[in-house]
């Protein structure tokens, strides 16, 4: 009898020590806006990649809607998951979901929708904005165009001096929407060119929503339509479907066409001189910053520009620079887009 228990004291030891020392499995919460958005899905996989078997990571897709993800980040508090990043679905949500994650004490890490400043000042330290400088994506493509149009005097089709274009936005109140709208003409007057907007539409970052507004566009405004604008890459595909059916890119009628995140698809159009020129949108590193943060967030240290390995702005900001993409440079590009 005693030995019995001597025996089953033994076993009960050797199994605290496993437990003891059996490291605790980290679980990290990512709350996408939308996973039918290739940008996106992009986004998702290099998460994954990156946590490998470091990191369990638990996805949820909120479709688009804030009272679904909403409803999964309810249920990433009650895990008691060790961080989370967040694609808030709309950025009015965000203070609401700072609050509950203090009270949690579970840190965030936003992403690609970009939070309004205001929010960034609850629970410092704790909260962090992953993504790109909007404003400088939109500046981009008002430099393409303006080289173009500087160098092209045909592409004044009706040579009044002044530049007639229309604009596919993605949603409204979305930071890349509102900052590349405004900042692509910003660049084309800072580059002396006057210009006028002949039509604008939100296209919710689609392609084949873009291909019908543009189709409508095009039905209402045809030839006078002297450049296209587009605050992604998608709807910029979209709006060229739309053109290619209306003749352009054959013979000798072109008509400039810009977008923005360097998807595959993109450097292809670029490759077959339909697209103009993108803009790089670094999903890659993004991704991979957010995951660091996220880890480090979730290892209970504090996140450093050394342990994430990206600069940290500010104690809440991790910006990750964009770059022009034209004819003369794509090339470059494909393996930095692979995940798209
Ligand atoms: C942008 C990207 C778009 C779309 C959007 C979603 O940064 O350029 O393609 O994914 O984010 O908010
Ligand atoms: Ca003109």
């Amino acid at each position: 009898m005693k030995k019995k228990f001597i025996t089953l004291f033994f076993c009960l030891l050797i199994a605290a020590s496993v437990f003891s020392s059996g490291k605790k499995e980290t679980v990290i919460g990512c709350a996408a806006y939308k996973y039918e958005d290739p940008f996106i899905s992009g986004m998702r996989a290099v998460i994954s990649e990156q946590a490998g078997d470091k990191a369990k990571i638990i996805f949820g897709d909120g479709l688009g809607l804030q009272l679904t993800q909403n409803d999964q980040l309810d249920e990433f508090f009650n895990d008691d998951v060790d961080s989370i990043i967040v694609n808030i679905v709309d950025r009015s949500a965000v203070g609401a979901v700072i609050k509950k994650a203090e009270k949690k004490d579970i840190p965030l890490v936003f992403i690609n929708r970009e939070p309004y400043p205001s929010d960034m000042y609850y629970w410092v330290g704790n909260v962090y904005y992953v993504g790109s400088i909007a404003s400088d994506s939109g500046y981009m493509q008002g430099q393409m165009v303006a080289e173009y149009w500087k160098s092209h005097p045909e592409a004044d089709i009706n040579n009044d001096g002044i530049l007639q274009y229309v604009i596919l936005k993605g949603e409204s109140g979305n930071q890349d929407s509102i900052q590349r709208s405004e900042y692509c003409i910003k660049a084309l007057s800072e580059e002396g060119i006057a210009s006028q907007k002949l039509d604008s539409g939100f296209a919710q970052w689609s392609r084949v929503k873009a291909q019908n507004i543009m189709t409508n566009m095009l039905s209402e405004y045809g030839d006078n339509i002297e450049a296209v604008f587009s605050n992604n890459d998608e709807m910029a595909l979209g709006a060229i479907d739309a053109l290619k059916i209306e003749g352009y890119f054959s013979e000798d009628k072109y008509i400039p066409v810009v977008g923005c995140d360097a998807s595959s698809t993109a450097l292809k159009a670029i490759q077959d001189g339909t697209l103009l020129g993108t803009v790089l949108n670094d999903s890659y590193n993004q991704a991979k910053a957010a995951f660091n943060l996220a880890y480090v967030m979730a290892s209970d240290e504090e996140p450093t520009s050394d342990n994430i390995g990206y600069t940290i702005t500010n104690n809440k900001y991790v910006w990750i620079p964009y770059e022009k993409v034209t004819k003369e440079n794509f090339m470059s590009f494909y393996a930095k887009s692979k995940t798209l």
